[in-house]
């Protein structure tokens, strides 16, 4: 049989984009991913892969599951061989259970490690409701503290009492042996030999693994005494690895899944507190500064992540490492600070929980705000602090893996900052541009790739758009706009009469040529719809459009479902509903898909200019020079009703 460790192994190692791409090629889809059904003949993708949770759903078979289960179905092999497959793929060796005698030791061992620390939790429980020191010193301080009894079950909080040796006397007496005592880091080895107790006199607090089970200890001190740490925590163990492991993770699966959000918080104290308020979506990095799998821990719960630091200065540094280490991570992040000088125990002991929950909800900020208002606060009206700010939020916007939400971001950005989205943008992408050059050479360095892998790494490096590709954006969001709104009434005020934003849109771009001919297919059947009184919508395009026509519409759709499930509906506070911003969105979008045009002739134009200047022909010249200034007047016209800079 295969350990289970090993198999935990496999899991922990498996990315399942990376195991489906090796049979389907997968089309990144806002935050997933999409193909055609690999089990189906299908001319619409329905088989989407949702990296964050580790799943694959395939709508137009109903199979679904993690990274084994589509091994499973799609070499329609056992579980076991599925295990050996994707072990295999990813250079885990398998240890089978009765392999050898080693392994098998080695395997006791890590059991006995963990049945010696649940031997412990047990004896330190004991201690803190029966013990005369433990209920004396420990039981009271936890309840001096707000502790209730269930919280302390919860927790399965303890108390070690003082005195070098009680504990190991116990654990040797009831046959547990003393090497695996050292193992465990419940005993420390003096240099003599002799052991004695790590923990005395101190409150405890064991820390469990995802399965509930006891991996680590952190002790607290009774008093004040400045020449002891105020918490000992276990050493780094065969069962534990301090920086795989989030204080509270075990108590907080549920909720967090439930709620969709991980409160993250410093310490022991202040997870349970929190739990006493009723909110029980919370961990704690708990003494590590906050790392990469503690995030990808996170991550398979929920995609969002809300910082509660205490708002001194060195929580304030805190808070900024992880919200930048957490966006990298893939995932959502929100910061709330308390009040100076308090943390989530302390503040809400102080409050109450109604107040305490009112707080979390009303001053919690995407970390733009909360960044935004960090600097502000500190620069006030200086304008090189200002850039500096911009550049700080521009900074962690860049570290976000997901386009889209980049985009999302540079637009809150220049609506909360009042800066023009295209300085934003170019400051982004010279920071992206810089990341990639990094991370080619670094690439390049580790292994030449032979010719093939040169051109795809070229392949993906220019990330600089050229005009077509802008306008064909412009023309996208066009589009789209209509295929969701086209029958929505634009209020009056703007306009002179209350008409549909199709109705708008068609009129205001009818002398346009779309450059994309999808697009410009849909946009013509919308025109044509227009002429006969009919607007239509999504539906009548998935189902009478083309191949193409049906493959863009369902791509926009699920695009704008994406991002508006995340920041419309999760998130209110983000972002207006597009659907109260329509007149502006029409507006601007008209505008810019003009603007986008007249730029994309300018560049037409200035090429031809260069040939014309080559052969010498006046006449020519002139004409081609003089449309330029008209277009360079356009652009400047347009670019100040849309608060975009052009060069001069
Ligand atoms: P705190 O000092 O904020 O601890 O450190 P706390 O848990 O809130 O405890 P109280 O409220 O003062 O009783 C935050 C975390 O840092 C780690 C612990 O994990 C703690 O929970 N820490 C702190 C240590 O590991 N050792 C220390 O000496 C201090
Ligand atoms: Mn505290």
């Amino acid at each position: 049989m295969i350990s289970r460790d090993s198999i935990e192994e496999v899991r922990s190692r498996v990315d399942i984009v990376d195991v489906i791409s090796d049979f389907v090629s997968l089309k990144k889809s806002g935050q997933n991913f999409k193909a055609l059904s690999p089990f189906n003949n299908e001319k619409t993708p329905s088989f989407y892969v949702v990296p964050a949770k580790g799943i694959f759903k395939d709508f137009s078979s109903g199979k679904g599951g993690d990274s084994f289960t589509f091994i499973m179905e799609h070499e329609k092999v056992s579980y076991i061989e599925a295990v050996r497959f994707l072990a295999k793929k990813y250079g885990v060796e398998l240890k089978e259970d009765k392999e050898s005698n080693e392994f098998a030791a080695e395997q006791s061992e890590r059991e006995g490690l963990y049945i010696l620390m649940n031997f412990a939790k047990d004896y330190y429980k004991e201690i803190l409701q029966a013990h005369e020191e433990g209920r004396g010193i420990g039981l009271s301080y936890f309840r001096e503290r707000g502790f209730t009894d269930k919280t302390i079950q919860k927790f399965e909080l303890g108390y070690a009492i003082e005195g070098w040796t009680n504990f190991s006397s116990e654990a040797i007496q009831k046959g547990y042996n003393k090497e695996l005592l050292e193992k465990t880091g419940l005993v420390v080895k003096k240099e003599d030999g002799s052991t004695y107790d790590r923990f005395r006199g101190r409150v405890i607090f064991p820390v469990h693994n995802m399965s509930g089970k006891v991996i680590a200890f952190g002790a607290r001190m009774m008093g004040k005494d400045k020449n002891q740490p105020k918490y000992i925590n276990s050493p780094e163990t065969d069962i534990y690895h301090k920086s795989d492991v989030l204080y509270g993770l075990f108590q907080a699966k549920n909720a967090i899944r439930q709620h969709n959000n991980c409160y993250l918080v410093e310490g022991y104290t202040d997870v349970i507190s929190m739990h006493q308020a009723d909110v029980e979506n919370v961990v704690a990095s708990s003494g590590t500064a906050l790392t990469e799998e503690q995030i990808k821990l996170m991550r398979r719960f929920t995609e969002n992540v809300t910082v509660l630091f205490d708002g001194d200065s060195a929580g304030i540094k805190a808070a900024l490492r992880g919200i930048d280490l957490i966006l990298k991570g893939g995932l959502n992040v929100r910061v709330a600070l308390f009040p100076d000088g308090e943390d989530p125990d302390s503040y809400s002991r102080k409050v109450g929980t109604a107040e305490f929950q009112d707080f979390l909800k009303h001053s919690t900020k995407d970390f733009i705000s909360f960044k935004a208002d960090l600097f502000s606060a500190e620069s006030a009206a200086d304008p090189i602090r200002k850039a500096e700010s911009i550049k700080e939020i521009v900074n962690s916007i860049a570290l976000i893996p997901d386009p889209v939400k980049r985009s999302v971001y540079i637009q809150e950005t220049s609506n909360l900052l009042k800066m023009p989205e295209q300085v934003l943008l170019s400051e982004l992408n010279k920071l992206l541009v810089q990341e990639r050059r990094k991370n080619e050479k670094d690439k390049l360095k580790e292994v030449e790739p032979p010719e093939e892998g040169r051109a795809a790494i070229e392949e993906i490096a220019p990330i600089k758009l050229d005009g077509n590709a802008i306008v064909q954006l412009q023309e996208r969001e066009t589009i789209r706009l209509l295929l969701n709104y086209a029958d929505k009434n634009l209020s009056a005020e703007d306009q002179q009469e209350v008409q549909s934003l199709g109705n708008y849109m068609l009129h205001e771009l009818d002398d346009v040529e779309f450059t994309n001919p999808v697009l410009k297919s849909i946009f013509l059947e919308f025109k044509e719809g227009l002429n006969n009184q009919v607007i239509h919508d999504t539906n009548y395009f998935l189902q009478h459009g083309s191949d193409a026509m049906k493959r863009m519409v369902a791509d926009l759709i699920t695009h704008r479902y994406n991002t508006s499930a995340h920041w419309g509906d999760k998130f209110h506070i983000y972002i207006p509903k597009e659907i109260e911003l329509l007149n502006k969105m029409a507006y601007t979008n008209v505008l810019r898909l003009k603007f986008r045009i007249i730029q994309k002739m300018m560049e037409d134009n200035l090429k031809d200019l260069k040939v014309i200047e080559a052969s010498g022909d006046l006449d020519k010249l002139e004409k081609s020079i003089d449309m330029q200034m008209g277009l360079k007047q356009a652009e400047r016209d347009l670019a100040s009703i849309l608060g975009i800079v052009v060069s001069k």
